[in-house]
């Protein structure tokens, strides 16, 4: 499947101020928090309503309606809580689930250290949340996580992605649609991307 940018000349404005080294802690997540927002309007295109009756102050009308409890949002440890956010400005009443994974920065292998999902997990549709997909590690050890536990219909929201991300989540997970704000030119030999934004995690903490 391939990948879903969002191409704006908005969100291209936005993306300089997150990438400048110079912006700080306040201002980058609420960036973060608006491009999620804007991520999950283009998550949520092909979203299936259901017929409803409502009155408006002067008729009944039939109209059609979103099944908000059918949703459920995973934001990865630590980074992914800052789209969290954007994300349940739009849809409030889906349910939020948590996998905290860091990457051991020797062997860049994701390692898992918390996992929490909303009930009845594998009737949801599931969007997971992370600004960063480098190497693709931590994407794809959460998928592995969902769909061991049943889970069908996912999607992966980041802010920027590595060509080298995509490809691996591409060819592990081909069903699950990417969508993100941009792809960068590549990896570093850190696995950081370039030219990207740093350090996710540390810029929304303040932890470096
Ligand atoms: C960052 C980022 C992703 C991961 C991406 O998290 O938020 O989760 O790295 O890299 P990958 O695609 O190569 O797996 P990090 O491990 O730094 O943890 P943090 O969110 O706690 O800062
Ligand atoms: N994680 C980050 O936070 N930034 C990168 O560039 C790569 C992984």
């Amino acid at each position: 499947m391939k990948e879903i940018i969002l191409n704006h000349p908005l969100v291209t404005h936005k993306l300089s101020i997150l990438r400048n080294k110079n912006t700080g802690t306040k201002e980058f997540r609420e960036i973060i928090s608006e491009i999620s927002t804007l991520l999950c309007y283009e998550a949520t295109k092909d979203a299936v309503l259901e017929k409803t009756i409502i009155e408006t102050p002067l008729e009944k009308y039939e109209t059609e309606s979103l099944n908000e409890d059918k949703y459920a949002f995973v934001p990865i440890l630590r980074a992914g809580m800052s789209m969290v956010d954007g994300i349940i400005k739009v849809i409030p009443n889906a349910k939020i689930g948590h996998i905290g994974l860091y990457r051991n920065e020797e062997t860049l292998e994701p390692v898992e250290y918390y996992y929490k999902m909303p009930d009845k997990i594998e009737n949801r549709e599931v969007f997971v949340l992370d600004p960063m997909l480098a190497t693709g590690g931590s994407a794809i050890a959460t998928i592995n996580r969902l769909k061991k536990d049943g889970v069908k219909k996912i999607k992966f929201l980041c802010i920027i992605a590595a060509p080298e991300g995509i490809k691996a989540m591409q060819e592990k997970h081909p069903d699950v649609q990417i969508y993100c704000a941009a792809i960068d030119e590549k990896l570093n030999e850190h696995a950081y991307i370039i030219p990207g934004l740093g350090d996710a995690g540390d810029r929304i903490f303040g932890t470096k």
